[in-house]
């Protein structure tokens, strides 16, 4: 079926670093508001924003004291809606990226929560008493925050609180009717106001194993000198999860045309399905971790191992998406191109098979100018929870503080957290004051005025797929079969829809292949035309260089 959100090409923002309009060193909403003629130009449709809730900031946002209100540093409710009346002008959307696993502590309904056991709040978070003098069980917080325990003890009333994430994100309790009336109605306010969907956090988390047992992971073993488990399979894809969200769907997701993304770790393409299959009518499409957020280096024999079980989600269930960055990644040149000497090919490389594999696309800021990694000289410049509580965790088991540092540095998530690079004036243009964090210093020569002009422009290759996206059918809804599966660096696949077809070649490395092999492989492409490339001449066709791709349209049919 064809969906509006199927076709999209969202672009993601982390407002806190994108741009900044009062010198206070934040990116706001103003600042957005005027970028919006550069993001409609990049040829997004969608707009995500990252929380921008009221919120005491221990988690850039995802800590939010209340649903209903804007950060006063991101700007009011009246900004906000100018930004969403102006999205709508220019005939894009806006979705919010929505946090039901936890709240604040200092969200209204855990301090009346924590305030007496027999408070009517109480049950919506969850309580436990200590067992045997300690925490009701062995799980680690996945911050690796202070001596590691998911447990905080609160001696009001002399119980522990629940928290994956940081102490002062306490868990949700979805068990709880109240509750999850409270969230059906939030949820509505926002969608009455205008917005066009959610990006549901962690949202295959919401529902406990019951009776919260100890992690029996062998796989996992104690983190630290403490002994806690972390363990994030505990709480993942628990039975009543799938009717939970059916019912947020009833009462909220079905009454509006909308999309909604669910962030689901430990999900792979088989689990997913129940997630995304339609006639269940729980969520749109999820984002899987599989390559992106994979501790380990995905190779190109992997990436496609991965599309292709993906793949088959597409075929018989229900919709996928496609992203290699995000806010909690590294940059994806830096992680799977050569953020170096091949900067500008492997940037549009990995951007071309983005938007030429099924599914929507996600952009993330600042990935349409190539940006990449920074290298932070020590832990003091870090700002993230999970960068920072796991070099002290390591630290503390003995490790050195730069063998910690080294092993945390390419996947931190402040490495895509850093101000968007705007020009090579001061702070890249992100802010007249100081930015509330530091700027990549590669900003002078990676930055959005530099590469409007450049001759090889990662900026302009961005502009030219999401305009083909719109133009071309078959990339969102063409089907799709690989060519020389197990070759170790090319990345080959044929799309077809209604008679036309096409042919992606990415060359996933920096070494020279030759055409002739695929042609091989794949007879069918020798009446071929070349549609787009990423090289800016083409002396040798045979030739396929270092992080090269093409895109071919086959004309074998007789017209
Ligand atoms: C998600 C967010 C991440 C946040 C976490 C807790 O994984 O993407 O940034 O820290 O949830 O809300
Ligand atoms: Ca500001």
């Amino acid at each position: 079926m064809e969906h509006w959100w199927k076709e999209a090409v969202v672009y993601q923002i982390y407002t806190k670093s994108y741009y900044d309009t009062n010198g206070d060193g934040i990116g706001d909403l103003r600042g957005i508001i005027q970028k919006l003629d550069y993001i409609n130009s990049l040829g997004a449709s969608v707009i995500w924003l990252n929380p921008i809730y009221k919120s005491p900031d221990v988690d850039n946002g995802y800590d939010i004291a209340d649903y209903q209100s804007i950060d006063e540093r991101y700007g009011t409710l009246e900004d906000f809606k100018e930004l969403l009346t102006q999205v709508h002008q220019r005939g894009m959307r806006l979705i919010m990226d929505m946090v039901l696993n936890h709240t604040s502590d200092e969200h209204r309904w855990f301090q009346e929560s924590r305030s007496s056991k027999d408070n009517p709040y109480r049950d919506y978070y969850i309580w436990r008493p200590g067992k045997d003098g300690k925490e009701p069980n062995n799980w680690g917080n996945y911050f690796y925050e202070g001596r590691g325990s998911a447990w905080e003890y609160d001696e009001h009333t002399g119980e522990y609180y629940l928290h994956n994430y940081s102490r002062k994100m306490p868990d949700l309790n979805w068990d709880n009717a109240d509750l999850r009336d409270a969230m059906c109605r939030m949820m509505r306010w926002w969608l009455d106001l205008g917005v066009d969907g959610f990006r549901m956090d962690a949202i295959n988390r919401l529902v406990k194993p019951k009776g919260l047992p100890d992690s029996p992971n062998p796989l996992t073993p104690p983190v630290g000198i403490y002994g806690y488990v972390v363990d994030r399979t505990m709480c993942a894809n628990r039975p009543g999860i799938h009717e939970l969200l059916h019912e947020l769907n009833e009462k909220v997701f079905s009454r509006y045309d909308i999309m909604v993304v669910g962030e689901t770790g430990n999900v792979d393409a088989a689990i997913a399905i129940d997630y995304v299959k339609e006639e269940r009518e729980e969520i749109d499409m999820v984002f899987h971790f599989e390559i992106a957020k994979n501790p380990v280096l995905v190779d190109a024999v992997k990436f496609k191992e991965v599309q292709r079980r993906w793949y088959h989600v597409v075929e018989q269930h229900g919709w996928i998406t496609q992203y290699l960055s995000n806010h909690d990644t590294p940059r994806q040149v830096s992680r799977f191109g050569d953020d170096q000497k091949y900067r500008y090919e492997s940037a549009t490389m990995l951007a071309t098979l983005m938007h030429t594999h099924p599914g929507t696309v996600y952009i993330y800021q600042g990935e349409e100018i190539g940006m990449t990694n920074v290298e932070f000289p020590s832990i003091e410049y870090y700002n993230e929870k999970y960068t920072v509580g796991k070099y002290y965790t390591m630290v503390e088991s003995g490790r050195s503080p730069e063998e910690a540092l080294a092993s945390l540095r390419m996947m931190s998530r402040d490495n895509d957290r850093t101000p968007m690079q705007w020009n090579s004036g001061e702070n890249g243009g992100f802010t007249t004051g100081s930015p509330w964090m530091h700027v990549n210093p590669n900003y002078v020569s990676i930055n959005v005025a530099e590469e409007e002009c450049a001759e090889k422009s990662v900026l302009r290759y961005y502009r030219k797929l999401t305009a083909m996206r719109r133009q071309y059918p078959i990339m969102v809804y063409g089907s799709y079969r690989q060519i020389m599966e197990e070759d170790p660096e090319l990345i080959v696949y044929v799309r077809e829809y209604q008679g036309d077809r096409w042919l992606i070649v990415c060359n996933f490395y920096d070494g020279i292949r030759e055409l002739s092999g695929i042609v091989k492989a794949y007879p069918e492409m020798e009446k071929r035309e070349l549609i787009l490339c990423n090289y800016l001449s083409m002396e040798n066709e045979q030739e396929i260089r270092p992080y090269e791709a093409r895109i071919y349209c086959l004309r074998d049919r007789k017209i």
